[in-house]
């Protein structure tokens, strides 16, 4: 039988990247509320917030406040993270106290210029600067290389692997030690993703820090977690209910919902230690922002609204 890696986490990426997309402006509280309910169902790692412009991104225009808030409970074992774009955000990131940051960089060019208004040279060089601004200080958030259209650019269409790799060298050299390839607009198929983590695992040193981050765009992300496990990687990210998208790349879609992860996972033996049904109720306090945008398998069943076994 396939042998499958079980070592993997689960990251919740729904605060920041489910969030962002819902047009209505959710109240500060009811953000709260559904990271707690997160927190709650056991998700021990999650990307909370992103530091942006509020002109790019309206919905993350209370990032502080409900970081602040939730910092402040002291939550045990919680790992938090927060996109960051630019040195601008990074310094927020310091400020708050985050254990990590996941600095962006599209594979793509035209992506990147649309999604945070730099060349790839121009967030390498920002980047640096927050590695040299960050060195200087102690108990500093961790960096993270997420690396968005990894597998395919509204723009330009498919990615090779060889600039993906020649990315995460280009971090190696500032001293980052983890990276998250992104599908962004839910392109990548089961078999290329085998491929990719073939040519990664062949060709980058061991000792790295690996995530995938899934869109379901298509319906294949599941499938594609599935084929990732067939390589040590560290984490996938996915969203409570499903939620999520770039605004900034045309036609991309939700997340892989994290209860329909989870319900995968534990199925094949993977231990995750996550409630299914708390993450289906944060998912259905979304849906009330963003109606049509759940799409969750796990929220269907556990509200009665799929079919019964086998009937
Ligand atoms: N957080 C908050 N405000 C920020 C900021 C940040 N990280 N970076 C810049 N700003 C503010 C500036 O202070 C300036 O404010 P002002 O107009 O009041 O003077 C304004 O935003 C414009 O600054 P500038 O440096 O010229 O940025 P820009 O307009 O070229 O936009 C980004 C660049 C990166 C800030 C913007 O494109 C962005 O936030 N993108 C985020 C994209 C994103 O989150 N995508 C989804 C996730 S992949
Ligand atoms: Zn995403």
């Amino acid at each position: 039988m396939r042998q499958i890696n079980k070592d993997v986490r689960v990251v919740e990426v729904g605060p920041r990247d489910g969030f962002q997309n819902v047009k209505v402006f959710i109240p500060t509280e009811k953000k709260i509320e559904m990271i707690e309910t997160v927190i709650d169902a056991g998700v021990k790692e999650m990307e909370i917030t992103s530091f942006v412009s509020p002109k790019a991104i309206p919905q993350m225009a209370d990032a502080k406040e409900v970081v602040g808030t939730i910092k402040a409970r002291q939550h045990k074992d919680l790992f938090l993270t927060a996109l960051v774009p630019n040195l601008f955000g990074a310094r927020v990131a310091l400020e708050m106290k985050m254990d990590a940051i996941n600095f962006v960089i599209s594979v793509s060019e035209s992506h990147n210029k649309e999604n945070v208004r730099h060349t790839i040279d121009e967030s390498f060089a920002e980047l640096e600067r927050i590695v040299n601004e960050y060195s200087n200080v102690q108990g500093a958030p961790h960096l993270i290389l997420s690396l968005p259209t990894t597998f395919g650019c509204p723009f330009e269409g498919p990615q090779p692997v060889s600039k993906v790799i020649n990315m995460v060298r280009r971090g190696m050299d500032l001293g980052i030690r983890r990276f998250i390839f992104s599908d962004t607009i839910g392109v990548a198929n089961p078999l290329q993703v085998e491929s990719f983590f073939e040519e990664i695992f062949a060709t980058l040193p061991s000792g790295l820090e690996l995530g995938l981050h899934l869109h379901d765009t298509r319906g294949m992300a599941l499938a594609n977690a599935f084929a990732a496990l067939s390589f040590p990687i560290n984490s996938l990210e996915s969203s409570f209910g499903g939620f999520g998208g770039c605004p900034f790349a045309p036609g991309a879609a939700g997340n892989v919902a994290t209860e329909d992860l989870v319900n995968m996972l534990e199925n094949l033996g993977v231990p995750t230690g996550i409630d299914i049904k708390k993450l289906v109720k944060a998912a259905l306090e979304l849906a009330k922002f963003a109606p049509d945008a759940l799409n969750s398998h796990m929220t269907r069943v556990l509200t009665g609204k799929a079919a019964p076994c086998g009937l």
